[in-house]
């Protein structure tokens, strides 16, 4: 099921939180597409449990051939293992950090990336589509080395990839998050691992602050609006993580067999 998260006679944000079959034994994930007067982007769109749906909800927007981009902020599985798919249906050109340019290509047939492939530098920029631009934040180490957040000026969304995620079912994250309080399931312990450190959250929260975000939509888990803005926000300038918690102790040469 897609949800709009933002909609008006031009413009149009578009999520779907439940393409990831509960029993595939795969962490849920969130697929976004952006249509700005018939012209589309799609977000993040995974691998290919969410291909069919994806691209046949799109067609109810944009025909195929107006698929301008696919954004990628960066190249897990989860982020753009279906990329094959994407580029034999369509003419959509890929963006993607410069750092992951010429490992994506592993994921599609040879040839099908021939001059597809925009590599964004570190910087960042903002990148037209349709009337409008969608703004590429620089995201490095959140969690990939080369990272990008989206930012929607129409919409106010910022599109925050692996940041502001909860491990939740597709159903619970079609129902937005107004407050942290309490912490949804996996927060904690999905930023502590997956982040860097705290040097990089502290940078990157100072970048958004300049912003005006009606709404957090990360790739995991419930959008965020309202007060759970500001409070993710605070709760990351603060969190210890990553490279802040490792120690000798987490690099020892084990001694204990596998479980398997
Ligand atoms: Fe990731
Ligand atoms: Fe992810």
């Amino acid at each position: 099921m897609s949800i709009e998260l933002y909609k008006d006679p031009q413009h149009a944000c578009v999520m779907f939180t439940d393409l990831v079959p509960e029993e595939a034994e795969a962490v849920q994930a969130n697929q976004f597409l952006i249509v700005d007067h018939d012209e589309g982007v799609i977000l993040d769109p995974g691998g290919n449990m969410t291909y069919n749906e994806l691209s046949l909800t799109m067609r109810q927007y944009i025909a195929p051939q107006h698929l301008d981009y696919i954004l990628a902020s960066h190249a897990d599985p989860d982020i753009i293992a279906s990329l094959d798919r994407w580029m034999t249906a369509t003419q959509a050109k890929l963006v993607i950090s410069k750092l992951w340019a010429r490992f994506a290509p592993h994921f599609c047939k040879l040839g099908k990336t021939d001059d597809r492939v925009i590599a964004v530098p570190d910087e960042g920029g903002r990148l037209r589509f349709g009337r409008t631009e969608l703004w590429l934040l620089p995201a490095h180490f959140m969690h990939a080395e080369g990272n990008f957040q989206f930012y929607d000026p129409v919409s106010k969304i910022l599109f925050s990839g692996d940041l502001g995620v909860s491990l939740v079912s597709g159903e619970q994250a079609s129902h937005f998050l107004e407050s942290l309080t309490p912490m949804p399931p996996g927060m904690e312990a999905f930023h502590r691992r997956y982040m860097v450190s705290n040097k990089i959250l502290k940078l990157w929260a100072r970048m958004v602050r300049e912003l005006d975000i009606a709404m957090i939509a990360p790739q995991h888990g419930a959008p965020l609006k309202g007060a759970a803005i500001g409070q993710l926000l605070d709760w990351l300038d603060n969190l210890d993580c990553g490279i802040d918690l490792m120690g000798a102790a987490q690099y020892q040469v084990p001694t204990a067999a596998m479980r398997i």
